[in-house]
């Protein structure tokens, strides 16, 4: 029997990292960000600097990727990178690193091991479309670019980081320009996703609504 999995993808902060993982604890399945793992590919790159142009060596340090994720930890050998891998100089490269088919090619398999019993809850760009085509549910999770830089600045003030509501709504649109430009895996809600739009939802009710979605398949 294949092990259930319920894809959602979207555009950058557009809630799905919350929802997703609450969804997973409530279903009692495992969980992948997907997006952490091109994140950490960058923060690698930057600090081995590697060119953001040299596909190559961004697909090998992708292969060779020294990570593991524990509850919230994102390790990166033994060090926990989850807060350092949400800065928006991050943020940027690692859509940049995420153009480079070959990057991507190497994450495949990585990801589709996070598929284990009893199922898998999977948030990114190309969940539904690409790593996991056959998901039991695909939800395309998005909201207005000025609604999602403001919850992103309120995520960023929240870690202790410095943020500008100007510069972030202005990074979220190059962001989802290039995520939805880009040849391979382009950020698309996929034909059979079912979209979810959060653009007058609070948290709560946003998650009621994934869920009867989820239920309903
Ligand atoms: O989801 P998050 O914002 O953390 O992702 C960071 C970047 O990684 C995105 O802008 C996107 O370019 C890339 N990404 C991707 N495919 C995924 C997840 C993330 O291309 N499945």
């Amino acid at each position: 029997m294949t092990v259930p999995v319920i894809a959602i993808d979207g555009p950058s902060a557009s809630g799905k990292g919350t929802l997703a993982a609450r969804l997973a604890e409530k279903l009692g399945f495992h969980y992948l960000d997907s997006g952490a793992l091109y994140r950490v590919v960058a923060l690698r790159a930057l600090r081995m600097g590697v060119a953001p142009a040299d596909g190559a060596q961004l697909a090998e340090l992708a292969r060779t990727l020294p990570v593991s994720f524990r509850d919230h930890a994102v390790l990166l050998d033994d060090e926990d990178v989850a807060t350092a891998i949400r800065t928006e100089e991050i943020s940027m490269l690692a859509s940049g690193v995420a153009v480079f088919p070959a990057v991507r090619e190497a994450l495949l398999a990585r990801q589709r091991a996070f598929r284990r019993a009893p199922g898998l809850v999977a948030e990114g760009r190309d969940m539904g479309s690409v790593v996991f085509p056959d998901a039991r549910v695909k939800v395309f999770l998005t909201a207005s670019a000025e609604v999602r830089a403001q919850r992103r600045y309120k995520q960023l003030i929240d870690q202790g980081l410095p943020a500008n509501i100007d510069a972030l709504l202005q990074e979220l649109r190059a962001r989802d320009l290039r995520d939805s430009q880009r040849a391979v895996a382009p950020l698309v809600c996929a034909p059979d996703a079912i979209l979810l739009d959060t653009t007058g939802l609070d948290p709560e009710s946003a998650f009621a609504v994934l869920e009867r979605i989820v239920q309903g398949h």
